[in-house]
């Protein structure tokens, strides 16, 4: 079969390597796709906002079915407009990505459902902002309603910052966003749990544990994430089981009742304290870097799960999975996630050579003139699987040195959590 992959970052070059190592393949077409896709796929350079457009070229390339990666199409309804057209689509309908497109809304399901998650306030003025300060201690936590590219929460320790940045929201600082949601601030350890999910069932697709901040030491600005690594052991099976009765069935149940089943996957962002996960996010995806340490794990032929999950045959598939564990490195740009150059050289990455065990995803790359440059603030995903975290970092920083790719900067603390402290940090 044809298989159209929407998305440009790391997540789809790995998504993609997956699609390209399955049997029932033909060929791969990428929406729009990154210097890395265009190893396996045909780049296809349009905007993937514009649906009537994107439904043309998946006729014109005889396209049998489309995997979508990041979360503004399916926000936006894709997945409901492909359907109405007949062609197989992967991921999330339009209601149930409002999981992710509005914070509001993941709340009041939250609270329908008697979900474990932090307490809050949904806000549409400033006095529902100074009506719940006065009632909740400092710090808490600010987060404009709709999408808003990772800028939108902002954890603040001052009154006079929460009004400040509560007002800039109302006033349409994100788009996407009239209201915010106000919510206690939760201090525990973080953890991302996947799920794949049908119309029947659903199936466990690993945790991660992402790395947001841009510096070591998690300091600095808010990232898309600048390193990741699968498994994280924090989620024991106990914590997982609260995870699934307290969590994940809950929610899957709520969009039974409004008869709009979830299906493709769901991102469980959690906050464990004191043994006991709270939901921080839901994103109705794949993470980014997360997926780039997930797909590597995964034996199964990835065209037959979502397969699969399309034909609510989930509950027959037996997933399996590497033992080995796996992290990536964030190469960025220097300056993001500030500003940053773009269109810097990466010298010889062409022809650079890996062990089976290693793999470079590219994120913000391109090719221009037969060169791959750089096309975004996290270019390079440098990832290695093996036996323990410590000697997979060593592994995956050593790789980053010979790339040697002066315009980058990358974080060499990934994993510190799950790495003994006498190799913490040792550059
Ligand atoms: P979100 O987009 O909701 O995942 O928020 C982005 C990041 O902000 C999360 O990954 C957390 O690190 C942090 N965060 C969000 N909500 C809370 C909270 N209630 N308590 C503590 N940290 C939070
Ligand atoms: N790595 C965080 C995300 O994908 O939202």
């Amino acid at each position: 079969m044809n298989i159209g992959l929407i998305g440009s970052g790391g997540r789809e070059h790995a998504l993609c390597k997956k699609i390209n190592d399955s049997n029932l393949v033909k060929k791969i077409f990428c929406f729009p796709g990154n210097a890395g896709t265009s190893k396996y796929a045909k780049n296809i350079n349009v905007d993937i906002l514009n649906f009537n457009k994107l439904l043309n070229e998946i006729k014109n390339y005889k396209i049998d079915l489309i995997i979508i990666g990041p979360e503004e199409p399916l926000v936006r309804g894709l997945v409901d407009f492909l359907e109405k057209n007949k062609i197989k689509v992967f991921g999330p309908n339009k209601y149930a990505a409002k999981l992710e497109g509005s914070k509001a809304f993941m709340k009041k399901v939250c609270k329908i459902k008697n979900i474990p998650t932090a307490s809050f306030k949904i806000c549409k003025n400033i006095i529902d902002v100074k009506f719940f300060l006065k009632k909740n201690k400092l710090p808490l936590v600010v987060k404009a309603d709709g999408l808003a590219a990772g800028k939108g929460v902002s954890i603040c320790k001052t009154r006079d910052e929460i009004i400040k940045i509560s007002k800039e929201i109302f006033k349409g600082k994100f788009k996407s966003s009239k209201s915010l949601v106000l919510e206690e601030f939760l201090d525990g350890e973080e953890a991302s749990y996947f799920i794949l999910a049908d119309k029947k069932t659903f199936k466990f697709f690993g945790t991660a544990q992402d790395h947001k901040r841009a510096y070591e030491f998690d300091k600095g600005p808010n990232t898309g994430g600048m390193g990741a690594y699968s498994p994280a052991p924090i989620v024991s099976k106990n914590i997982e089981k609260k995870i699934l009765n307290k969590i994940v069935k809950p929610t899957l149940n709520f969009l039974k009742t409004k008869n709009k089943h979830y299906k493709g996957f769901l991102y469980v962002g959690l906050m464990i304290k004191k043994n006991e996960p709270y939901l921080i996010e839901f994103n109705i995806r794949m993470g980014d870097p997360e997926c780039q340490v997930i797909m590597p794990r995964l034996k199964t032929d990835f065209v037959k799960v979502v397969n699969s999950c399309i034909e609510n045959k989930l509950e027959n598939l037996n997933l399996s999975w590497k033992k080995e564990k796996c992290m990536t490195i964030v190469l960025c740009s220097k300056g993001y996630p500030g500003s940053y150059k773009k269109n810097k050289i990466l010298n010889g990455l062409d022809k650079f050579k890996t062990k089976s065990n290693e793999i470079i995803f590219h994120a913000g790359t391109k090719i221009k003139n037969n060169k791959i440059l750089s096309n975004g603030g996290r270019v390079l995903n440098i990832t290695s699987l093996g036996r323990n975290f410590s000697s997979i970092r060593k592994n995956i920083i050593r790789i980053i040195r010979r790339i040697n790719w002066k315009a980058g900067f990358y974080r060499k603390d990934i994993g510190w959590k799950v790495i003994k402290k006498n190799a913490h940090y040792r550059r």
